[in-house]
């Protein structure tokens, strides 16, 4: 099967990304032919400072690999060293409708309704569409939150088969059924986001152990100290449950029924969290140590990326009725 998944190289790289999508994606670079991408197109929909999108972009590029993606077997690259990404993501736009758009929670959420943000913002999902349909994607390991541009994907690729010929494959989302929306640790109604406004809500992969245990003991729950899976009753508490779930293998509640007090509960998940977290963040730093080698690799991937990505742009500007340099002419 053909995989394709995507992160921006917004921010430090957060446990709901590792857990939501990252190690989903090392397990299926083994058994499918994956496709990973840095989506740094998408980073400039809100405002980016050059330097740190340049060393944010290694550093993601390090995280990935240092987390056990292996560009040997996977094909791993930055969206915009693939040209085809933008070509195809305009043909694509002129067959999606504003209204289509207009729904989009994500844009609603980060846009606040202002006339001041980026039109690239608004067009955002679309890009989206793009990357995964110019790889003819069969399986997109996401997180919760990309459900909904994902519906909006497979809508893109029915109507453009449907007017245009068959051109794409209609993708399917594959969501964990553990840790697919880690909540904020201080805010356990909201998801874990780069975008936070505290940085004590959220568990950065680079957290050193004494980070991770400060914000796990400072993770809000409630005054019942009785440990149960209830995410509507017990958001907090069940928040640490599903990460623990999510790292250990185990159910929920199975792992509620082991503990007494909340304190035993967050000790063990620290220990958890920092046995799988160390490891990575030590692998991440190696790597960084040599940031043109990382260049380098990035290169050779997104090599690999433009050839398909260079077919199918060309199937979708053929089906469309433009004249390209492998049309046939009588
Ligand atoms: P991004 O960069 O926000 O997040 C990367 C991945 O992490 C998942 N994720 C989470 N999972 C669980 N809990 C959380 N709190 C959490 N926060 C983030 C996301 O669902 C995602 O899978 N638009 C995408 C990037 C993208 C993409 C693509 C993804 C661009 N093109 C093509 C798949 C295919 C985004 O902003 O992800």
């Amino acid at each position: 099967m053909r995989v394709l998944s995507g992160i921006q190289p917004t921010g430090r790289v957060h446990l709901g990304n590792y857990l939501g999508a990252i190690r989903g994606w090392v397990e299926d670079q083994y058994v499918n032919e994956s496709f990973f991408t840095l989506v740094d197109l998408h980073a400039i929909t809100v405002e980016q400072e050059p330097r740190e999108l340049f060393s944010a972009t290694l550093e993601l590029f390090a995280t990935l690999i240092g987390a056990g993606l292996d560009p040997n077997i996977c094909t791993i690259f930055a969206q915009s060293q693939v040209n085809e990404h933008a070509a195809l993501a305009w043909l694509l736009e002129c067959t999606a409708t504003f209204g289509e758009l207009a729904r989009m929670t994500q844009f609603k959420d980060k846009g606040h309704g202002s006339q001041n943000v980026r039109a690239g913002l608004f067009t955002y999902p679309v890009l989206m569409a793009a990357d995964i349909l110019l790889y003819k994607a069969e399986r997109v390991p996401v997180g919760e939150d990309q459900k909904q541009h994902l519906e909006l994907t497979r809508d893109i690729a029915i109507r453009f088969n449907r007017l245009y010929g068959q051109v794409f494959t209609v993708p399917t989302p594959a969501i964990p059924k553990v840790a697919a929306r880690v909540m904020d640790l201080q805010n356990p109604s909201k998801k874990m986001s780069k975008s936070s406004s505290t940085t004590l809500g959220l568990i950065y992969i680079s957290d050193g152990a004494d980070e991770i245990k400060r914000k796990i003991s400072k993770a809000v729950t409630d005054t019942d100290n009785k440990v149960a899976y209830d995410p509507i009753g017990k958001p907090g508490i069940s928040n640490l449950l599903e990460i623990f779930a999510a790292i250990s293998g185990r159910a929920p509640d199975s792992i509620a029924e082991d503990y007494a007090s909340y304190g035993a509960l967050k000790s063990d998940l620290t220990q958890l969290i920092v046995a799988t977290l160390e490891p990575i963040s030590k692998r991440t730093k190696d790597l960084l140590d040599d940031r043109g080698e990382l260049g380098r690799i990035m290169a050779a991937g997104s090599g690999k990326a433009r050839e398909i990505a260079a077919d199918t742009l060309d199937s979708a500007k053929a089906a469309m009725g433009f004249v390209t340099a492998t049309s046939t002419f009588k």
